[in-house]
């Protein structure tokens, strides 16, 4: 496989860098510790662009590549995963869902403020019994002519109280069992739409999580999206691009992770020299720089591998699963290398170790990207 990036590909990647540092690393530790949600950086993060880089340009989107997208989601992670994963529930689920599967009025109504940051979106599948069980949904929308019903509670939803639009994931026919599933927009407002308390969380804290709780809100049936019980293939298809996304989020975090624990090993003496000259800690910056660029490999791989049109199930898994246990290694061992001061939010990494755990847990744990490896390789 060729990996060698195009000219305008590093453009791209060199704008979300110096974005990065420029804006989301000042208040970082701030918004981490008050759990505040980043609105002045999503707000410039739009008028940049990242917020529906893929998209349609006659929507508003950027009509760019994945691989674009994964490198600007590795730059923004490597600084604050709070900030890339509100770009990346943007873009994978809720912009490309919409682009690919939406109709016009849709596009027209939703994709133009989306794309362009004037609104966010939000992906609600989970619920308190269907986290990694996708089919037991059990908010119900019930088709009452030209509207529908719905009743439920959706957990753990990412941009949950700062979302605009939510593409709700429901049960329509029970008996159909994933065939009876449709996926529909709500706007935030909507008679009997509320949104839950806050979770107060371990990471990502800069990024609002809450509980959804639907209360025969009625939605017009035109905001269903693609056919009648299409919603369960729409969750696993956006589902599928949104961890290519995550794996790039896992990646960035693994990377700036590295990156402070190779630039702290060059300053901080110990035992008369800089500790990069003791072999304990050269061996495990070299340990964690191999495992990082095996982990970027197979995150454009798949990235590459839905630019070209391929099915990325199988490498979409295998990147998010392999990149997420690598964010996880390196910045518990980043945080070894700076010792005392790793413990310490002013050196970031306890915040980077912090983070990298949930990208083992959303859009689908290690556990459930495993079933989908293992089904894929075992069919061939
Ligand atoms: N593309 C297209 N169709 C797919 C598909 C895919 N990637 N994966 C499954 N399907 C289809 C199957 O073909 C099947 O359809 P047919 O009956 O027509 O053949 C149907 O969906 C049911 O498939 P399975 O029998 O394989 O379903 P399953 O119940 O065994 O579940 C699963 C499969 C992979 C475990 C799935 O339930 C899953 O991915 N679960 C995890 C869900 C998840 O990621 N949750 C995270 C929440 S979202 C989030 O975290 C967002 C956020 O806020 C950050």
């Amino acid at each position: 496989m060729d990996f060698k990036l195009t000219e305008e590909q590093l453009m791209i990647r060199d704008a979300a860098r110096d974005f990065a540092k420029a804006e989301l690393l000042p208040g970082v530790i701030d918004r981490d510790n008050k759990q505040e949600f980043p609105t002045e950086q999503v707000k410039k993060m739009g008028e940049l662009g990242f917020l529906g880089m893929m998209a349609s340009p006659e929507y508003g989107g950027g009509g760019m590549d994945t691989v674009s997208y994964v490198l600007v989601m590795e730059e923004l992670s490597k600084i604050d995963a709070s900030c890339s994963v509100i770009v990346s529930v943007n873009n994978s689920l809720v912009c490309w869902g919409l682009d690919t599967y939406g109709n016009d009025a849709q596009k027209e109504k939703y994709l133009t403020k989306l794309t362009t940051g004037e609104s966010i979106g939000a992906f609600c599948l989970s619920e308190p019994e269907a986290g990694s069980d996708a089919t037991s949904q059990k908010t119900t929308a019930i088709d009452k002519g030209d509207h529908y019903v719905l009743n439920g509670t959706k957990n753990w939803i990412t941009n949950g109280g700062s979302a605009d639009y939510y593409l709700v994931i429901a049960q329509t026919d029970k008996e159909k069992k994933h065939k009876g599933i449709n996926a529909f927009i709500v706007e935030k407002g909507w008679e009997g739409f509320e949104i839950g308390p806050k979770e107060d969380k371990l990471g990502i804290r800069g990024s609002d999580t809450h509980s959804l709780i639907f209360n025969d809100v009625k939605v017009p049936k035109e905001n269903r999206i693609g056919e009648d019980g299409f919603g369960f293939k729409f969750a696993m298809k956006t589902l599928a691009g949104g961890r290519i996304g995550i794996a790039a989020q896992a990646l960035g975090i693994a990377s700036g992770a590295y990156e402070l624990a190779k630039e702290y090993s060059k300053v901080r003496k110990a035992f008369g020299t800089e500790i990069m000259n003791h072999q304990a800690i050269a061996f495990k910056l070299a340990d964690m720089h191999t495992s990082i660029e095996a982990a970027r490999m197979l995150v454009l791989k798949a990235a590459m591998d839905k630019d070209n049109h391929e099915n990325y199930d199988l490498s979409g898994a295998m990147a998010k699963l392999y990149a997420s246990q690598v964010a996880m290694d390196v910045a518990v061992e980043a945080v070894q290398v700076h010792g005392g001061n790793g413990f310490v939010k002013e050196y970031h990494v306890e915040r980077l170790m912090r983070d990298a755990k949930i990208t083992q847990i959303y859009e689908g744990t290690s556990e459930i990207q495993k079933i989908v490896i293992s089904r894929s390789i075992l069919r061939d």
